[in-house]
């Protein structure tokens, strides 16, 4: 299965609308990468097909009492694993030039110890077994082995890497909230009692960094001169607004974002963890030893950024707030309010955590332009969910107006934050097809194309006609 789709990374796939008019689109230059973007467990199914070794979505999603709120898990997903071919033919009549997906690590090596990965959100039940996941240093090196296993199977063809997706939400998920395995958290956050989310999740992210680094290493000493690609990380990154003027909400802003994306990028481009991070946590903040200081730096070649939303935020440090908000060391997490005066940042949509905001897409780039020395970046997601009710129809689904509009809308802030000056090399839509969205199920779709999940078959939604047109707008107007 990867062979194959790594051939089509490298070949040329086959390849308007409203707001984002000509002039705008043609702020994405010639070389502008246009895709779609995927994950192994939320895509492939055939969970145990060729010899493939459990993961701990695998474990989690079977285990009874989980948080899935259907139900329902990835065993067959949208069956990708078999019908890759059919769906790299929807890439092909959407025009995409690039298709963004991940490798499972627990079908790449099974039962090997140690293990290693690139990961996104799911990883191998055997480790988290043996070292209770991401809290133990010892990934690293099983990390950077696996990673090497992929940069040498697959590096001719693969020209960029991500090391690992959203890490900042998979621990404040994992190991604060406890909704993804691990399932770590203890009160006031989550609703369990098994972890310590004073220090967990500042460990599991430590130890994610190291991890990133020493597959950065690798690639760097090994393999990068020879297969001339780049490496990155992805994060979620949501715009974050002050909710007023005040200094106080202000550095509330910048402290959000210190806990969110400047939590890995700060100590991945200039070796030491963000002040604001620094300031509040103390000693609960790992350090990094001299040696691993030497290491950090420089240690990605672009940013993948999904973005899909924005938060007001409040300051709760200095001023009185609602109980239970801002009174932790981890207040950073959680000093986010979709609520200004009752009112919500942009529109409110069915899915909670998604307003459309769209000039976020333009403030949270020209951020990280201004904050990083504007290293290339990568719009790696951004996407509309519908949220399936019981009158649902398919004709409903199918006519995505919102999704058309919401892409719409962020492209065009993009453009704007490109003509300003910021370095963004691609826009990856989240998602070819309607898919298993972790604890939503399959209750929340994302997809250009509709999949019917009994009988899996995937029908093009209005959107997809849209993107098509888009990148073929794109290709004309270049
Ligand atoms: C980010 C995650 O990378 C992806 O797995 C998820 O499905 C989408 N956002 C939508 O929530």
């Amino acid at each position: 299965l990867f062979f194959f789709l790594l051939n089509f990374i490298s070949c040329e796939l086959l390849v308007i609308r409203q707001s984002l008019k000509k002039n705008n689109l043609s702020a994405f230059p010639s070389n502008f990468l246009f895709g779609t973007a995927s994950s192994a467990y939320q895509y492939e199914g055939g969970y145990l097909a060729d010899g493939k070794g459990l993961n701990n979505w695998d474990v989690y999603s079977h285990k009874p009492g989980n948080l899935i709120v259907d139900g329902s898990n990835a065993d067959i997903a949208v069956d990708h694993y078999h019908r890759y071919l059919e769906d790299i033919d929807l890439m092909h009549s959407l025009g995409v030039n690039s298709y963004r997906f991940s490798i499972s690590w627990a079908r790449i090596l099974p039962r090997i110890e140690p293990f290693v990965t690139l990961t996104h959100i799911d990883f191998p039940q055997e480790l988290e077994d043996r070292y209770g996941s991401w809290l133990s240093p010892e990934l690293q090196e099983d990390f950077a082995y696996f990673a090497d296993i992929c940069f040498k199977s697959f590096g001719d063809r693969v020209k960029y890497w991500v090391t690992f997706n959203e890490p900042d939400f998979q621990v404040k998920y994992g190991y604060c909230l406890g909704t993804f395995p691990p399932s770590r958290c203890s009160r006031p956050f989550g609703n369990c009692t098994n972890g310590d989310s004073e220090k967990e999740p500042f460990i599991a992210a430590h130890n994610i960094i190291l991890a990133h680094i020493a597959a950065v290493h690798v690639y760097r000493t090994k393999y990068q001169e020879s297969q001339r690609g780049s490496i990155g990380i992805v994060l979620h990154c949501m715009w974050y607004e002050p909710i007023s003027n005040s200094v106080a909400d202000k550095l509330a802003a910048e402290r959000a974002q210190s806990f969110s994306i400047n939590w890995f990028l700060e100590p991945i481009i200039y070796g030491r963890y963000p002040r604001e991070m620094q300031n509040i946590l103390g000693s609960i903040l790992p350090e990094f030893t001299t040696s691993e200081k030497q290491k950090l730096n420089q240690g990605l070649d672009f940013i993948g950024v999904n973005h899909y939303t924005s938060f007001y935020v409040k300051d709760c440090m200095f001023s009185a707030c609602e109980p239970g908000s801002g009174t932790s060391k981890t207040e950073g997490f959680w000093a986010q309010s979709s609520q200004k005066n009752g009112i919500p940042i942009g529109e409110p949509t069915e899915l909670s955590w998604l307003n459309v905001y769209p000039q976020g897409m333009d403030k949270i780039v020209t951020y990280l332009k201004h904050k990083y020395h504007n290293i290339p970046m990568i719009i790696t997601e951004n996407g509309y969910g519908d949220v399936i009710k019981a009158d649902s129809t398919i004709d409903e689904l199918l006519h995505d107006e919102k999704r058309i509009d919401f892409m719409d809308r962020h492209l065009d802030a993009l453009s704007t934050a490109i003509k300003k000056g910021a370095n963004v090399k691609g826009y990856f839509a989240w998602s070819l097809l309607d898919n298993f969205e972790w604890n939503s199920g399959y209750t929340v779709r994302f997809g250009l194309h509709h999949v019917d999940h009994k009988t899996l078959m995937r029908r093009p939604k209005m959107s997809a006609t849209w993107y098509k047109n888009l990148i073929a707008e794109h290709r004309k107007c270049k």
